[in-house]
């Protein structure tokens, strides 16, 4: 792959800097807790793969289904010259969007943008090969921190899927929105997939596999904080744990501390002690109701134009446009 196919605004070393800070700020708080974006190294962002193909996992499945059946009127809606998506990992089901958005002949460019360098040059990769005639841009970048660095060329479609919006917490949710929405001129549209509330049988299991990649997953954000900042966590002396949070509405990833134990971090200067049992927050993935998105998306300056679900109302795909 061409590096000109690929801007990197967020480099290792900056990704590591800002690790730094957060482990710092997050391990001495109290509860401890750390942002997701550091699952996605290469290794995590394997893991990601690995559990959207899990039975227990159903929130992949759901969004494609729905992206097969409405790919092609959103290709109609929007009409879209250029398709940026957010979060984009491997960019499995944006095909889905790609192949609707070109047979509807207007688009042009696709950015796929992620904090994951290894993600993305491999995403990339396999687009090329498959997309030959299609410009491909792809943005190495933190979604908070970079929005300025969107393409600003033709009508514009931002896809943000996955449900990747319930990882941010509703304190951040509101700012990144808005963000977001500053970006766009109205009339351009953003293709937001989001997560339901639904039963905690259901939801439970899909963070808590019988396999235990989710744990795995988990896990490796440990395995991140030895390699970047030399610490010493031991991974397999903490248990994973997925809890449903009724009044929140929102499944949290912890990893339990299954004895004392105190770890070092030798590139922060920094030791910590874990009590037997204390835990260590590592995710937040909110769910979601209609009339509560609609609205958080209304106040950002969005209007819903479209909410489509899947046929056993898993998961919603809205399609929102700036105002
Ligand atoms: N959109 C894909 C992948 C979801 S996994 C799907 O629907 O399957 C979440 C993705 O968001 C990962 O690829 C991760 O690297 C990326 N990500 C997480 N936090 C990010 C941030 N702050 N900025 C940019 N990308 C981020
Ligand atoms: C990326 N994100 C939407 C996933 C989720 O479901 O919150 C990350 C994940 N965490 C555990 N399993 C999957």
């Amino acid at each position: 792959m061409p590096e000109s196919d690929l801007e990197v605004h967020l480099t290792d070393a900056d990704l590591a800097a800002g690790l730094r800070q957060d482990a710092r700020r997050g391990l001495t708080a109290s509860p401890k807790w750390l942002p997701p974006k550091y699952f996605y190294d290469a290794r995590g962002s394997e893991l990601f793969e690995e559990i959207t193909r899990l039975p227990e996992y159903y929130p992949t499945r759901a969004e494609r289904e729905i992206l097969t059946t409405r790919a092609g009127a959103i290709a109609r809606l929007t009409g879209a010259k250029t398709l940026i998506e957010l979060g984009s990992g491997s960019s499995e089901k944006t095909r889905l969007l790609l192949d609707a958005l070109r047979e509807h002949g207007t688009l042009g460019s696709f950015t796929p943008l992620d904090v994951s360098g290894a993600a993305l040059r491999h995403a990339l990769t396999d687009l090329r090969r498959d997309y030959p005639d299609l410009h491909l841009h792809g943005i190495v970048a933190d979604f908070v921190h970079h929005l300025e660095v969107l393409p600003e060329a033709g009508t514009r479609l931002v896809a943000f899927l996955g449900g990747t919006i319930g990882n941010f917490t509703p304190a951040e949710r509101a700012p990144f929105l808005a963000a977001l929405r500053a970006r766009l001129a109205p009339g351009e549209f953003l293709l937001l997939g989001a997560d339901l509330v639904k039963d905690p049988a259901v939801l439970v299991p899909a963070y808590d596999d019988t396999a235990g990649v989710t744990a795995e997953f988990n896990r490796n954000v440990l395995h991140v904080l030895n390699r970047e900042l030399d610490a010493n966590f031991e991974p397999d002396a903490f248990a994973h744990a997925a809890v449903w949070d009724d009044e929140r509405e929102w499944i949290e990833m912890r990893l339990r501390a299954l004895a004392p134990m105190r770890v070092r971090l030798d590139a922060l200067d920094l030791e910590i002690a874990f009590a037997a049992g204390e835990e260590l927050r590592t995710e937040v993935s909110a769910k979601f109701r209609r009339e509560g998105l609609t609205g958080e998306l209304a106040a950002a300056g969005f209007a819903v134009r479209d909410w489509w679900t899947d046929r056993a109302g898993r998961f919603a795909l809205t399609l929102a446009a700036a105002v």
